[in-house]
Order: C-alpha cells, then sequence, then structure tokens
C-alpha cells in the first residue's frame, strides 16, 4: 500500500466517521468564545457543520446566533429530561457532542434528533419575533377578528417561519440525494416529530382591555409553549417510542412496526432502529458512555431513578449531607419575602 493511498483511506475513514452524524452541528453550541455569528467568513469556520450547512450560515448569516441557541436549548433541556436516567446526556468536548451514543440508530438518538430539531425551530421562531432578524418577524397571517369574539393583535410567532428554517438546516444531510438509508429515514422521521411537537401544542394568548380589567375588548395572539412543554412532550414520546424496521414498498422505502401487533406509529410519535445498551458500565472506547458509578439514586424509587435500577444491582453508598433550604419565610409589606437559612442533614445515596 501506498503512502499516499493509505492517507487517503485515513481520510476516507474519518469522513466517514464524521458524516456518519447528521447531529453534529450541536457543536455550535460549544463555541461560545466565537462571539455573534456575523459575517459569511465565520460560517467557514464553525466547526460541526457540513459544506451544505455552511452555504445555508452564509445565506442567514443573521439566524446563525439564532440556531446555535438552538443547540444550547437542545442539551440544556435533554439534561433536564433525562436527569434521573442511567444516560444523563452528558456532553463531550468532542464531536459528537453527545458520543456514541448518538450515532446508533436508538430510543436515545431519537430523542436528540427530535429535541434539536424542535429546539432550532423554537429558537428560530423566538428570534422572528424580538425583531432581531431581518428576514422574518411576527406571522402576519392572524389578524382580523376571531369567531369566539376577540381581535387577534399584538405578534403572533411565526412557528411557519422557524418550522422550515429548522427543516432545511438540520433535515439537510438527510434529504439529500442517496440518502434512503433506514437511519436517514429514521432521522427525518424524528427531526419531524419533535418540530410538530412545538406545532400542535401552540396556544391562543390573550390581553383584556378595558376600564379596571373589565375584558370590554380582548386581544389575542397565537404563542408557542414554553420550551419546557415541547421538552416533556418529547419525553412521552421517547417512553412510548415505537421500533421499526425499514420495508420496501413499491418504489419507496418506509420504516413500520418490527412488531406487526402494534399499533402504526403517527407523524408525532419517535422511532428507532436498535435496542439500546444498558448504560451500566463505563467504557473508555465508548464515547460518552459514562456508567452510572457515582450517580445518586433514590432508595424507596422501583422506577429508573431507584438505586437498585440506576446501580445495575451493584449496590450504592449512603451518605449524610447538610442541605441548606430557606425555611419560615415572612412576607414583609410591601412587598418583599424574607427567609431563614435552614440547615438540615438528609440522606444521599450514590452508586457504587
Ligand atoms: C451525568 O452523570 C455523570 C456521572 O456518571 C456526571 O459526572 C455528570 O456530571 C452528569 N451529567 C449531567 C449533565 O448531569
Ligand atoms: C424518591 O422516590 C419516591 C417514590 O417514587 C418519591 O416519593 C420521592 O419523592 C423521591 N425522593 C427524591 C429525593 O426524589
Amino acid at each position: 500500500m501506498t503512502e499516499e493511498y493509505a492517507l487517503r483511506c485515513v481520510l476516507m475513514l474519518c469522513c466517514a466517521l464524521l458524516s456518519a452524524n447528521a447531529s453534529n452541528w450541536l457543536y455550535l453550541a460549544k463555541l461560545s468564545s466565537l462571539g455573534s455569528i456575523r459575517d459569511e467568513e465565520t460560517c467557514e469556520r464553525l466547526r460541526g457543520l457540513i459544506q451544505r450547512q455552511v452555504q445555508i450560515c452564509k445565506r442567514s448569516v443573521e439566524v446563525m446566533d439564532a440556531v446555535r441557541r438552538g443547540a444550547q436549548l437542545a442539551i440544556d433541556e435533554c439534561q433536564f429530561q433525562f436527569r434521573n436516567r442511567r444516560w444523563n446526556c452528558s456532553t463531550l468536548e468532542t464531536m459528537p457532542v453527545f458520543g456514541k451514543v448518538v450515532t446508533q440508530g436508538t430510543r436515545e438518538a431519537a430523542f436528540v434528533y427530535a429535541i434539536s430539531a424542535a429546539s432550532v425551530a423554537f429558537a428560530v421562531t423566538r428570534a422572528c419575533s424580538s425583531g432581531e432578524l431581518e428576514k422574518c418577524g411576527c406571522d402576519h397571517n392572524v389578524h382580523g377578528s376571531s369567531p369566539e369574539g376577540f381581535q387577534w393583535s399584538g405578534c403572533s410567532d411565526n412557528i411557519a417561519y422557524g418550522v422550515a428554517f429548522s427543516q432545511s438546516f438540520v433535515d439537510v444531510r438527510e434529504r439529500s440525494k442517496g440518502q434512503s438509508s433506514s437511519r436517514a429515514l429514521m432521522n427525518l422521521h424524528n427531526n419531524e416529530a419533535g418540530r410538530k411537537a412545538v406545532l400542535s401544542h401552540m396556544r391562543v394568548e390573550c390581553k383584556c382591555h378595558g376600564v379596571s380589567g373589565s375584558c370590554e375588548v380582548k386581544t389575542c395572539w397565537k404563542a408557542m409553549p414554553p420550551f419546557r412543554k415541547v421538552g416533556n412532550v418529547i419525553k412521552e414520546k421517547f417512553d412510548g417510542a415505537t421500533e421499526v424496521e425499514q420495508r420496501k414498498v413499491g418504489s419507496s422505502k418506509v420504516l413500520v412496526p418490527r412488531n406487526s401487533q402494534f399499533k402504526p406509529h403517527t407523524d408525532e410519535d419517535l422511532v428507532y432502529l436498535e435496542p439500546s445498551p444498558d448504560f451500566c458500565e463505563h467504557d473508555p472506547r465508548t464515547p460518552g458512555m459514562l456508567g452510572t458509578v457515582g450517580r445518586q439514586c433514590n432508595r424507596t424509587s422501583k422506577a429508573i431513578d431507584g438505586c437498585e435500577l440506576m446501580c445495575c444491582g451493584r449496590g450504592f453508598q449512603t451518605q449524610e449531607v447538610e442541605v441548606v433550604d430557606r425555611c419560615s419565610c415572612k412576607f414583609h409589606w410591601c412587598c418583599y419575602v424574607k427567609c431563614k437559612q435552614c440547615r438540615k442533614m438528609v440522606e444521599m445515596h450514590t452508586c457504587r
């Protein structure tokens, strides 16, 4: 083997490994030292973007700070939703930020893709509403009076813009031609399910106008749910996710439940291809596989946060730790609440 050939093999292997992960753009959340993403030149230097995302970046530089906030939002929400699970959504300082956990077609990967696609739609829409973007603003299709007798007014969130941007930016790798692997189908489905979690929980918020809140005139606008709500919805979908496999129907490929007894999944459900590992032990060869040694657990819970399941049968240690709490709070006229600090001892259990 010539040296050049060997080098090319290594490069190709690296490319294959890198491109095997369509969620590398989440690495944007780690680039806080970069400052604002202001010019096209910066787009070239953003690690984690594939070439077509760099092109989108250049076309829509002003949206990129929102995309980066979206990446951070996705990571934070994942860590919140998984705080009591064996895999707790820890990030690495390298790509992919969740390590090997998202390179396999597991339920955890399904969650990560869904929450990421949702978070970009959410953060971009928020940026539109706040007036920081020239390309979009409030949703002006929402106006006039409603059948319920209120006036549409104020800034309705332009979720259509955020969703469209998320589709073009987040899905770009899977939408390119030749990507009809079962994994690409899985990612696309879960991305779409994530965005649906925002879309189908849009709400109407209103304000009353009139003498002393009499509500003679009511004005309302469409608003996104809080992102925590989106996280809760996607976590529920994670709990009920469907294991699927690829099937050929006519000339196209689709994902169908592996167990034909199960009812087919809907557009809003999460799907996955492979069972998850047990996440019990630290595996230095598998980035992101931290294991559960040292994790806190709940002695009385029978669920996954309970010491039995969390510690994978290895047992746990108990320590007395002092916690400082606010207590005997008193309301003072007017208007503040004053509390004392109380110290108390609580038992804390950690996995062996
Ligand atoms: C997840 O658990 C590991 C221990 O296994 C801990 O070091 C890490 O800080 C936790 N991460 C988060 C985000 O809670
Ligand atoms: C531990 O689990 C029990 C039963 O699920 C629950 O009632 C309790 O609030 C949990 N304790 C903590 C500290 O989370």
